[in-house]
């Protein structure tokens, strides 16, 4: 039985740090409106110039690192390259061919690379992919990266969303495992869906095809939280259901950051009092596809999240996207 296990995680973050009280010099906000609504204290955003890309190849730099400090292995080469993201460097070629040039220049050689577009579920779409290559044996390895410059498509001037959203990327590394029935570690189970009935409710003003340029985001943010805390409790309720596990025995729920309100309310909804919700939006803000490995790559740092832990990765993006991936680190 072959099965797919993620062996290390890297992240980055631009080094421009915009805190909200330096959004309340060119807008009409406040620091305490931001951080009650939605637990934010700052984000960071992309340098003039750098791009998605950028902060993508930065990202997997960090991953095939860490993963040579923990196994004392170089990975010199991988089957294939997936970058989840909403802010490509350009229309085409994908951001994760682009991508896969970078690589090959360090000596990272791969054999293709694609993006997938799921918006901030994202991460979660690229993991269950991946699983679902490596488990049909059209791959050994692949490296998911979220990444996500969305500094690039926010209206500054519209205080309802522009305080919300940051730029990083954060990649994982999943290898294929050869196991028995009793399977310890790595990914067990994922979920997609998408309702495509609410796409209005989260979108950009504009689109290449439409305006012939990518728009900005607009949202119905009281909306969007009510699908997010529903959508997200009955997903991760799914998973642990499927899996034959109570809530309370995820050690580590690492959900979308979109939102600290939002995690609460789905802790609170699940009744999950023994699980640690991961909270970074407060010091990343909403990175989209970004924000999950970045979480991830936060615990792991910290000495968190250790091997043997049970995680489900959760998320709800526009589309609307949202689903889980549980896995034994
Ligand atoms: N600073 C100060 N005041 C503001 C700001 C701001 N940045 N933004 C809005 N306001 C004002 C509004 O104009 C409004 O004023 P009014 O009452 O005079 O009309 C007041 O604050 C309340 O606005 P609401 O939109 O009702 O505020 P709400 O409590 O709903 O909070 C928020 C807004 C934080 C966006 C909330 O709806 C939310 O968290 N939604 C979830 C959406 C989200 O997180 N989206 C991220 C992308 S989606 C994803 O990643 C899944």
């Amino acid at each position: 039985m072959v099965y797919s296990k993620i062996l290390s995680c890297g992240a980055y973050l631009p080094q421009k740090i915009l805190t909200n009280k330096d959004l309340e010099k060119t807008i009409d906000t406040t620091d305490e409106w931001i951080l009650q609504r939605t637990g934010i204290t700052q984000r960071h955003i992309a340098a003039d110039g750098e791009l998605t890309s950028d902060l993508a190849f930065e990202a997997v730099k960090n991953c095939l690192k860490n993963y040579t400090k923990e196994f004392g292995k170089v990975i010199e080469s991988v089957d294939c390259i997936l970058v989840a993201t909403t802010t490509p460097d350009k229309t085409f070629p994908s951001t994760a061919c682009i991508l896969q040039s970078k690589l090959k220049d360090i000596g990272v050689a791969s054999s293709f690379a694609f993006d997938v577009q799921a918006v901030c579920a994202g991460f979660v779409y690229g993991l269950t992919i991946a699983d679902s290559m490596i488990k049909s044996s059209l791959c050994k390895s692949v490296i998911v990266i979220g990444a996500d410059k969305l500094s690039s498509i926010l209206n500054w001037q519209d205080r309802t969303t522009c305080v919300l959203f940051g730029d990083g990327a954060g990649a994982v590394l999943l290898l294929a495992q050869e196991g028995n029935e009793t399977q310890k570690d790595g990914i067990f189970h994922c979920k997609i869906d998408s309702e495509g009935e609410h796409n209005d409710i989260l979108k950009t003003s504009g689109g290449v095809g439409k305006t012939g340029n990518a728009g900005y985001i607009e949202m119905d943010g009281k909306e969007v939280f009510k699908h997010a805390v529903t959508k997200m409790s009955d997903s991760i309720k799914q998973i642990a259901s499927h899996c034959r596990l109570h809530p309370d025995e995820i050690d580590f729920v690492i959900a979308h950051q979109a939102n600290e309100r939002i995690l609460d309310a789905v802790s609170k909804k699940l009744e999950m009092t023994k699980t640690h919700f991961v909270k970074t939006v407060g010091i990343h803000a909403n990175t989209s596809s970004a924000s999950i490995p970045l979480a991830l790559n936060h615990c792991l740092q910290k000495q968190l999240v250790k091997r043997g832990d049970k995680i489900i990765f959760e998320a709800l993006g526009a589309g609307l996207t949202f689903g889980g991936v549980y896995a034994i680190w």
